[in-house]
């Protein structure tokens, strides 16, 4: 198989849960492809499985998870590892997370350590996969904070995460996550716990990292006005699956799936008319009890028939890039295929 240009390609990748209370099915079948140097936006709403499937990249799924799928990722040599096949501490695994795939975490407090410095957290890869010398580790460290916009990073080098405020933690976790020199970079929500002007800076930040470093971008978040500017590929994901896909401004100008449309509509107006009501889409994300069948929006969809709720739609084609599941748009194909057919 070819992957030219391509630095990862998720392929019908599915965690479920072993739970005692029966299983979790917290992603159902995702597909997806990120274009070396290229940047694509995973969004939907809480609990469709966002960061349980960008944790299965980095294989730091609990025990009890049951992965399955592909997860191909183009090594530096041109290789392809599937990294649903390596073994879950093994070596390989811990090489990709060093210094190939770096995380930037939904939430900064649970994922820096409260026990060690700023310094050490940032220090540690670099020290592990670079061979730095603990010196060098420190001097790039800082010069890291800098690049982030940290004031007086000589002297915050060696603060604990809690002398750091949310946005700096934030920068934090961008500097240890660049510290590794990644080629792929996914970051989890990264703003959601900022408040909007820090959430711009952030995300500028990252937009800028991006371009400097030419790093491949999975942005996760679930509003999509915060991708707008910032990705060239949207993927819309509900209940761990992708629903709709395609380059950012065919999605913005002509959105498919119902699913879409809602959260386009439920995008907070800056210039719209005063008063004018968000509206967002009825209804939750279901209980990740339930093994999917059918459609996964359709107990939302104020389109559903019946047979959304038997057999899943299969993905169409809009444009060469743009795709959809949705029966909505499957008929005119049905008619032709039985025209064909007859
Ligand atoms: N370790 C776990 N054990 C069991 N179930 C889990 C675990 N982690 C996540 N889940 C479940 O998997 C589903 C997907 O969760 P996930 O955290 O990926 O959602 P998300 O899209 O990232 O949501 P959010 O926008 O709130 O971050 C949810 O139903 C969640 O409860
Ligand atoms: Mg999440």
């Amino acid at each position: 198989m070819s992957m030219d240009n391509i630095i990862l390609e998720v392929k019908d990748l599915a965690v479920k849960f072993k739970m005692n209370e029966g299983d979790v099915y917290a992603v159902n079948g995702v597909n997806y492809i990120l274009p070396e140097g290229k940047s694509i936006g995973i969004v939907g709403e809480s609990g469709c499985g966002k960061t349980v499937s960008s944790y299965a990249l980095n294989r730091l799924l609990p025990n009890y998870a049951n992965l399955s799928g592909q997860i191909l990722f183009k090594e530096r040599d041109g290789s392809i590892t599937d990294i649903v096949k390596l073994k879950p501490e093994g070596k390989e695994i811990r090489r990709i997370r060093g210094k190939d795939i770096s995380m930037i975490f939904q939430e900064p407090m649970t994922s820096l350590s409260p026990v060690h410095t700023i310094c050490n957290q940032i220090s540690e890869a670099m020290i592990l996969f670079q061979g730095m010398t603990k010196k060098q580790a420190r001097n790039r460290s800082i010069e890291l904070l800098k690049l982030v916009g940290i004031p007086h990073a000589e002297r915050r080098v060696d603060e604990y995460p809690f002398q750091f405020s949310g946005g700096m933690r934030q920068r934090a976790m961008i500097a240890m996550a660049l510290a590794r020199n990644p080629r792929v970079l996914i970051a989890d929500e990264p703003t959601t716990a900022l408040d909007v002007t820090l959430q711009a800076q952030v995300l500028g930040l990252i937009q800028d990292m991006q371009n400097e470093f030419n790093l491949s971008l999975i942005l996760i978040t679930h509003d999509l006005g915060v991708v707008a500017h910032m990705v060239d590929y949207i993927y819309i994901m509900y209940f761990g699956r992708i629903v709709e896909s395609g380059p950012v401004l065919e999605i913005f100008d002509n959105p498919y799936h119902p699913y879409t449309k809602g959260l386009l509509k439920s995008i907070p107006k800056l210039r719209g008319k005063r008063g004018e009501k968000v509206s967002s889409i009825p209804g939750t994300v279901p209980s990740a009890y339930y093994e999917p069948k059918g459609c996964v929006f359709a107990a939302r969809c104020s389109h559903a028939m019946d047979k959304c709720v038997e057999k899943s739609p299969e993905e169409i084609c809009i444009s060469a890039e743009h795709k959809v599941s949705c029966y909505l748009y499957s008929g005119e194909e049905e008619e032709k295929n039985a025209a064909d057919a007859g």
